[in-house]
């Protein structure tokens, strides 16, 4: 079977995506599969390379960077650097394929490119078309969370319209129901671009302000203090199992875009030192979380643990960095799951619901 790896995109995550696709081609099945990998450029174009049938055909990461032109640099050992094929997005459609996509953020993780593969029929591994939306969308989760009865600080929701025209209210209603340091966030971005704390009205509007660089719709949160950040693996589709809880161990107070990709200024413990109740609870949070949105495949839950042992859920990623080194893997390793029996776990599901998916759109015709 061939498996279409898709990586980079216009996301802010591009490099991480890199590293992603990379560890896959290392550690997939290849007695079952080749990989013909494609490449979003950072503007948008879909390239396509030369299909890789062993792990040891690509010497590291960056040779999976290729690109059109003359700067190509898909560079498998026996072919110095092979330019990749410009495509068309919709001409990846085969049958007897399955499309992974390692991609983070706008544009990969949001349910866009899945709906593409929905219109296709192809089988794809993670999230559908909702689950990745909703799993991208800061508000909507948080309400589908409050519906599910999970616990959250609470948030204030700002839409453009109502910063602009209504500034007060805006003001009244943060200082209303939160105390500051609040944080404030973009609602459809992840990797902490465009986030920041605030301690007072005055960093209050400037967050908001900076928010609004990155999208229409914001949101305003209670800050925690001293917080630990725990994350829990979910993998599945209907039946859904969870990981042991991993923490995240950080050496600077804020977790920002620079700590986490670029400085790895934070460190995994793994599993985190917690009581058996607060394990226990955060697992099962972990599942609702995953059901709420409507999850399939897998997702990385992403909770805070106050000091007097108060669970928050923060997010859930329905396309988590997934190098081997990265948390998502690294948790399943822990709990018994090696990297290449999880991609293999991961596709065997994505074919499940192509194949569930089916059933139904025949039903839907007689
Ligand atoms: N309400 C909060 N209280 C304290 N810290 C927060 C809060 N929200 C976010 N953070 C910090 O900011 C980081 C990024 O926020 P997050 O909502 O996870 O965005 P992203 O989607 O970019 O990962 C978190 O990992 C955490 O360190
Ligand atoms: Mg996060």
């Amino acid at each position: 079977m061939k498996i279409f790896l898709i990586y980079g995109g216009k996301s802010a995550e591009h490099d991480i995506s890199i590293l992603t696709a990379y560890s896959i081609t290392q550690e997939v099945y290849y007695q079952y599969y080749e990989i013909e990998p494609v490449y979003i450029t950072r503007d948008g174009q879909w390239v396509k390379g030369p299909v890789i049938h062993q792990a040891d055909k690509l010497r590291n990461a960056e040779s999976l960077r290729l690109s059109v032109g003359k700067e190509a640099v898909f560079a498998q050992k026996d072919q110095e650097s092979s330019i990749g094929v410009l495509i068309e997005p919709s001409s990846i459609k085969s049958e007897d394929a399955v499309i992974f996509p390692a991609l983070h953020g706008p544009n990969g993780e949001d349910g866009t490119v899945q709906g593409l593969f929905e219109v296709l029929g192809m089988p794809y591994v993670g999230a559908g078309v909702l689950a990745s939306a909703v799993g991208m969308d800061k508000i909507v989760s948080k309400q589908l969370f409050q519906q599910a009865g999970l616990p959250q600080v609470p948030y204030v929701p700002v839409p453009k319209r109502y910063w602009l025209h209504q500034r007060e209210d805006v003001y009244n209603r943060c200082e209303g129901t939160l105390i500051y340091p609040m944080f404030v966030k973009p609602a459809n971005l992840g990797s902490s671009v465009g986030i920041s704390k605030a301690e007072n009205r005055e960093e209050l509007t400037e967050a908001i302000n900076l928010a609004f660089q990155y999208d229409r719709r914001v949101i305003v949160e209670q800050g925690l203090q001293e917080a630990r950040e725990i994350e829990v693996a979910v993998l599945g589709n209907d039946d859904i199992h969870t990981s042991v809880p991993g923490e995240l161990v950080k050496s600077v107070e804020f977790y920002d875009y620079e700590s986490k990709y670029i400085n790895n200024d934070v460190r995994m413990q793994i599993p985190a030192t917690l009581s058996e109740e607060t394990t226990e609870k955060i697992r099962e949070y972990a599942v609702r979380a995953f059901q709420a949105i409507d999850g399939s495949g897998l997702s990385r839950c992403d909770f805070f643990v106050t000091s007097n042992s108060e669970i928050f859920i923060n997010e859930v990623n329905t396309m988590p960095g997934f190098t081997q080194f990265s948390m998502y893997p690294s948790l399943w390793k822990q709990t018994g799951l090696s990297y290449g029996d999880l991609i293999e776990e991961l596709i065997q599901l994505a074919l499940r619901r192509a194949e569930e998916r089916s059933q139904y759109q025949q039903k839907n015709h007689q």
